[in-house]
């Protein structure tokens, strides 16, 4: 780290630990009662998703730096509390906390990003993966001419025939192995290529069909991916104490599992759909596809509550109203277990709805203040990445030429 002294500089010998380095420069706008910053976060999604955080690629997650932030800002004062994220997707909430020592618990209605959440921050082995992927590329090379495609036309539709069969293989490996950590990495591994070797673009949103992409090698992209996170994994561990709890739960946040009645819920990181941006279930379709027969194991039997997500697109008048009411049913729920003294930070943006602005930040800080919450501190942040052909211009976005459409980090406390 350089630092800059009067007239010369310095370099220290204190390295910032990467989850620190990229936190964002906050300007005061208001320093009155209500605080008011805005947020800057210039760096690019590949410097923000260092150490596990590139395990799984999340459509709508924030940036790791968003979680850093409000948790340097408010860390439990005992080792006793946690942070609980009540949309926590892929767990980036999680991964933070774990890595500043910190208690957590994340919930979601998606079996997948429950299980990848809870790979990003696990302490499994390693050298135990790898000789793990040593024996199923073996078995692959000798086997995988017995599978065949799935017959059915969404397989048709979105794979190549033979990633379809090799897709099909491993599988059916995974499938086979002792429930462990080790097969949940290899899983979240499997899960993350689908996409990659599908005939769908990589880095849209919602899947659609790329006439010009190129067919992947389907156990190259998986020996490579389990790789990768091992690399990532191994740094992760390095740096964090596996005592410190970091557990995502299935579950809809309309109902708070009672394990959190214990009252010691200090903070709630909370980041829901984006009103009018997209709703999970479908652009996760291919991965659910793939994943099906694992669900029942990741679920405990209890099938497809994914289906019951929030939903936030289209924002016609009776999905806005129920996005609205789903919020303040959630919020009420982090209220009733929190006490007095504790906070609530809410992720969300605003959006336009036929070219005309719905203000999602301002109605979000009054239902929430109706709730019983007081409201603490407003940060505006800027994002700059997301640019480019895949930014959803005419739905959710936040460079610029819409000005007026913000996206706040909302701090409440109780
Ligand atoms: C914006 S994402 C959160 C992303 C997360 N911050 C991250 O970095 O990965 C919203 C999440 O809310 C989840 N969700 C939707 N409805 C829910 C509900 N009723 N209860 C719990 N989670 C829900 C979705 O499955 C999705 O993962």
């Amino acid at each position: 780290m350089t630092q800059k002294t009067l007239d010369f500089e310095v370099e220290s010998t204190i390295e910032v630990p990467i989850f620190n380095k990229f936190l964002p420069t906050i300007s005061k706008m208001d320093d009155g009662p209500v605080k008011v910053n805005e947020w800057d976060i210039p760096n690019t999604i590949k410097e923000l998703s260092y150490l596990t955080h590139s395990h799984y690629r999340y459509y709508g997650k924030f940036p790791s730096v968003v979680a850093g932030q409000i948790l340097e800002q408010l860390p439990p004062p005992s080792d006793k509390h946690y942070v609980l994220d009540n949309f926590c997707g892929s767990g980036t909430t999680l991964v933070e906390a774990k890595l500043r020592g910190i208690k957590s618990f994340g919930l979601d209605i998606s079996w997948l990003s429950v299980l990848a959440s809870n790979v990003k921050v696990s302490n499994v082995d390693i050298s135990a993966v790898q000789a793990e992927l040593r024996l199923l590329v073996q078995w692959f090379e000798k086997n995988k001419c017995s599978f065949e495609a799935p017959e059915d036309s969404f397989s048709q539709k979105w794979f190549e025939d033979c990633a379809a069969k090799d897709l099909n293989a491993i599988r059916h490996y995974l499938l086979n192995l002792t429930e462990s950590e080790v097969k949940d990495f290899l899983v979240v591994a499997f899960i993350g290529i689908v996409r990659r070797v599908s005939k769908a673009h990589d880095g849209e949103v919602r899947p659609h069909i790329n006439k010009k992409k190129k067919q992947r090698d389907v156990i190259s992209a998986f020996s490579k991916k389990v790789n990768d996170m091992c690399k990532d994994h191994i740094d992760f561990i390095g740096l964090v104490d596996d005592n410190v709890n970091a557990t995502s739960l299935l579950g809809d946040n309309l109902s708070l599992p009672e394990q959190f009645d214990d009252g010691l819920c200090y903070l709630a990181i909370s980041h829901p759909p984006y009103l009018n941006s997209f709703n999970y279930a479908p652009v996760f379709s291919l991965e659910f596809y793939w994943g099906e027969l694992f669900e029942e194991h990741y679920t405990g039997g209890v099938k497809k509550l994914y289906k019951s997500e929030m939903r936030a697109h289209p924002a016609n008048e009776k999905l806005t109203e129920g996005y609205f009411s789903h919020l303040k049913k959630c919020y009420e729920e982090t209220y009733r277990i929190q006490k007095d003294g504790a906070y609530l930070a809410i992720v969300i943006g605003d959006c336009t709805r036929n070219k005309k602005l719905v203000p999602v930040v301002q109605k979000t800080i009054e239902l929430v203040k109706e709730i019983g919450y007081e409201l603490v501190e407003v940060n505006y942040r800027t994002t700059h990445y997301g640019l480019g052909k895949y930014a959803y211009s005419h739905r959710a976005d936040y460079h610029g030429d819409q000005e007026e459409k913000k996206d706040g980090i909302i701090i409440f406390k109780k």
